[in-house]
């Protein structure tokens, strides 16, 4: 069975990706699609919305155990993995100092820890022309001041994505890290529900148009998807400008 994995699917991009690929399923070549979220019943209407077969999977992704009940199910059904797409995340928009420990610990389990054992776990069910799908962000490419923990996480996530990229182009298999800005979804309210130290809230992108340039950069080879041009331009100046400065610009936009 050809199957796609969607993480982060109860929401936002996640959606967005696992709707995309029920929607291409014959182009991608894929049967089924395993949707996994901590609420089962929001994946579960998803599931019933989608023009293909789905297998809902309740977890939480920052519990060792529920990774490694993922890891039972690909052992048991040995399923052809064509697409893993790593879109759970979270963020809080705090100085690290001002974060709790649960809110530090889960950014970094789901952020870092899960995508990167999950990608572990699916990896010898993939094959030539399957593809990893990794969430990175704008912050991936500086460091971001009072959005420090994650910015990081994503700075981690963008480092693996491509080294991985490298490691598996002998074996046919793509990995891209996608980088959009703002976009419309949970996340800001979340990052935001337990008070918030960056006010200046940008331009927000549909979680639609992040996938759709996802899914065009793919088809260029690239392993780097940055939606916009001036994102592609903060991005660019990111990588070539002292991260002092940038740190800086992005300190006054938030005062
Ligand atoms: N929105 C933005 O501005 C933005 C910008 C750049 C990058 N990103 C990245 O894009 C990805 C998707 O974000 P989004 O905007 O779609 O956010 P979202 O709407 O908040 O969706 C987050 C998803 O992650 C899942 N999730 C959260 N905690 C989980 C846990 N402990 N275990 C399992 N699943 C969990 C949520 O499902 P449940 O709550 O049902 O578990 C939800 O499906 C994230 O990696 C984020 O960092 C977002």
């Amino acid at each position: 069975m050809n199957i796609a994995i969607a993480t982060g699917a109860s929401s936002g991009i996640g959606r967005e990706f696992a709707r995309y690929l029920a929607e291409h399923k014959d182009k991608h070549g894929i049967e089924e699609i395993w949707l996994v979220a901590r609420r089962l019943s929001v994946i579960e209407e998803l599931a019933g919305s989608l023009p293909i077969k789905c297998k809902t999977i309740a977890c939480d992704l920052t519990s060792t155990d529920d990774l490694h009940k993922l890891r039972c199910l690909l052992e048991e059904e040995k399923p052809a993995v064509r697409y893993l797409v790593n879109a759970a995340g979270m963020g809080k928009f705090k100085s690290a100092m001002n974060m709790t420990e649960v809110e530090t610990a889960a950014s970094i389990d789901l952020n870092v820890k899960a995508p990167a054992l999950l990608t572990l776990f699916a990896s010898p069910y993939m094959q030539a022309g399957s593809v990893i799908i990794n969430m990175g962000s704008r912050s991936a490419f500086q460091p971001v001041p009072y959005m420090n923990i994650y910015a990081a996480t994503k700075a981690f996530m963008l480092s693996h994505s491509r080294a991985l990229g490298e490691e598996l182009k002998v074996k046919g298999i793509r990995v891209i890290c996608v980088c959009p800005y703002w976009v419309k979804s949970e996340f800001i309210d979340i990052a935001q529900d337990s008070g918030s130290e960056v006010k200046n809230i940008g331009r927000m992108w549909s979680a639609d148009a992040v996938v759709r340039q996802a899914f065009a950069d793919l088809a260029k080879g690239k392993d780097v998807s940055v939606l916009g041009f001036t994102t592609k331009v903060e991005a660019g100046l990111s990588k070539v400008l002292p991260h002092k400065l940038v740190m800086r610009v992005w300190e006054r936009m938030q005062i």
